[in-house]
């Protein structure tokens, strides 16, 4: 790979650095010069996102960037003069998908020459992946980050106009960018970003890196954003950020999280959800907000990682498992009706078969709803990457396979509380199976597979459980 002029590559060592300096929040900064503006026009864009909610919403803000430069959608990347693939880096798997991906892509230059290949998102942030794809995949014509996804108009001028081949990553966040424009995957439900980055530093986690630091919205901002939503027929928002818990305290705003959470039930909007919610900083005020407003909704992700005490201080989570306990307890108490999921990790550096149990342990305590279970993968330039570990690959498969089995009991056996319960469910659309069938989901977030009378997409509906499976519940509509 010989670096270009112009080209700015990821530097893994600035993106481990914080700095106190306030993100300045900047309105009406995003335009579109004269010359952009049919800079798409008669071509498709093929786009796919990997990895989370907020990796979602980027996605949006790049298919409402790309359709104002006059780019139709397509779904075929056989029909598409750009392929853009908004990546995710927190596991090896998660990566490897994506670079064989731009392997067997390649083949599409030779039927369709002209075709732009472009990656952003958290892949992109990584100095050494980024290595490793101009020199393996020298077809790809674009590279951007996760900190100037609004240059991606000025971008694409570069590479189709000026013909060049672009990388330009930034290892350090900037601004905090108002307005940009977005095309929402759906009518009646959105996700909104509260703040972006991670300052927690988890000693696994590549997040903090790729999406550099804490960064909150203005919460007026944040406000008009639902209330506009609400103006154009929202049912629902998902308030989006790494740690939502720590909302405002770049700003050193009074009330933090808790405000916004109050603030925007306030708004009248039918279903608020919020994610993630870090168990270190989940405060007694906000779990009081939760209980006290019918549209926030009774379901929080609480990801505890590890059931044993000294792996979590290893992890840097800062909490002990009495203390998750407590805190579930609490929840539990003040909200009974409260739906959990869960995010675990097994075969950490060195995990014991002990400290494997008190993970198991936790699972059992809490039965939660849902647990999204993954085996360690060190990511590069993170701590615990650099540590040695004792524990064989085939150890950590046999402990994942032991855990979701209990993951999956306690999911159905949530599920089973259901059984003729009368639920309210907000209307997805037609079910992916069974066109005579609606799908929604509870307020406490489970999947309801129901018969309909007369339900739209966007209604909010009655339905009596008559069946619980594992992860997803059946059921009738009933009339008031
Ligand atoms: N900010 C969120 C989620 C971040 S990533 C939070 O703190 O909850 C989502 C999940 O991926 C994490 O909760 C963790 O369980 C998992 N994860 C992150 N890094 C990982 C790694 N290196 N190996 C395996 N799982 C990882
Ligand atoms: Fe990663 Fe921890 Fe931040 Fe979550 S809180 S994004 S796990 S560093
Ligand atoms: Fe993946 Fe980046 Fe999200 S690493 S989980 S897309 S913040």
């Amino acid at each position: 790979m010989k670096k270009q002029p112009g080209w700015a590559l990821p530097d893994l060592k600035a993106a481990q650095v914080r700095t106190n300096r306030q993100s300045p929040i900047r309105h009406e900064v995003f335009t579109l010069p004269e010359q952009l503006r049919r800079l798409g026009a008669g071509k498709k864009y093929y786009l796919r996102t990997y990895g989370c909610q907020a990796n979602e919403r980027d996605g949006e803000t790049l298919a409402g960037m790309l359709e104002l430069l006059g780019f139709a959608p397509t779904q075929e990347t056989a029909d598409a003069d750009l392929i853009l693939l908004n990546t995710c880096a927190v596991r090896k798997n998660a990566e490897d998908k994506v670079l064989g991906e731009l392997g067997s892509l390649k083949r599409l230059r030779k039927t369709n020459p002209d075709v732009l290949f472009a990656l952003c998102g958290c892949m992109a942030q990584e100095e050494a992946i980024v290595t490793t794809i101009l020199e393996k995949f020298s077809h790809i014509n674009l590279i951007f980050g996760t900190h100037n996804i609004h240059h991606l108009p000025d971008l694409l001028y570069r590479v189709m106009v000026d013909h060049k081949q672009v990388v330009e990553v930034y290892s350090q966040e900037g601004e905090v960018v108002e307005e940009l424009p977005v095309k929402r995957f759906a009518s009646h439900k959105a996700w909104v970003n509260i703040m972006y980055g991670c300052d927690k530093f988890c000693t696994y986690c590549i997040v903090p890196y790729t999406r550099g630091k804490e960064r909150s919205r203005a919460m007026e901002d944040i406000l008009a954003e639902i209330r506009s939503l609400i103006q154009a027929g929202y049912k629902e928002v998902t308030l989006l950020g790494q740690n939502v818990n720590s909302y405002g305290k770049d700003l050193h705003l009074e009330g933090g999280f808790a405000k916004l959470l109050e603030e925007s039930a306030k708004t009248g909007i039918p279903r608020i959800r919020f994610t993630t919610s870090h168990p270190w900083d989940f405060s007694d005020a906000m779990i009081d907000v939760i209980a006290r407003y019918d549209n926030i909704m009774p379901f929080i992700h609480l990801p505890v990682q590890s059931g044993d005490s000294d792996i979590l201080k290893i992890m840097g989570r800062r909490y002990t498992i009495e203390q998750y306990r407590e805190l579930y307890d609490k929840i539990r108490a003040r909200i009974p009706d409260c739906a959990f999921s869960t995010d675990i990790i097994v075969g950490f550096p060195n995990e014991s078969e002990g400290q494997f149990e008190k993970t198991m342990a936790i699972v059992d305590y809490c039965q939660f709803d849902n647990a999204y279970t993954f085996i360690y993968s060190p990511r590069e330039g993170t701590p615990a990457a650099m540590m040695t570990d004792n524990v064989p690959f085939e150890v950590k498969q046999q402990r994942l396979a032991r855990l979701n089995e209990v993951v999956n009991r306690y999911a159905r056996l949530r599920n089973e509380a259901y059984q003729d319960r009368i639920v309210k469910v907000l209307v997805d659309g037609v079910s992916k199976k069974n066109p005579h069938v609606y799908s929604g989901y509870t307020e406490t977030n489970k999947l309801v597979n129901f018969t309909n009378i007369n339900a739209q997409i966007g209604d909010i509906v009655k339905v009596r459980i008559t069946e619980c499976k594992t992860w997803s519940l059946d059921g009738e509509q009933v009339m008031d």
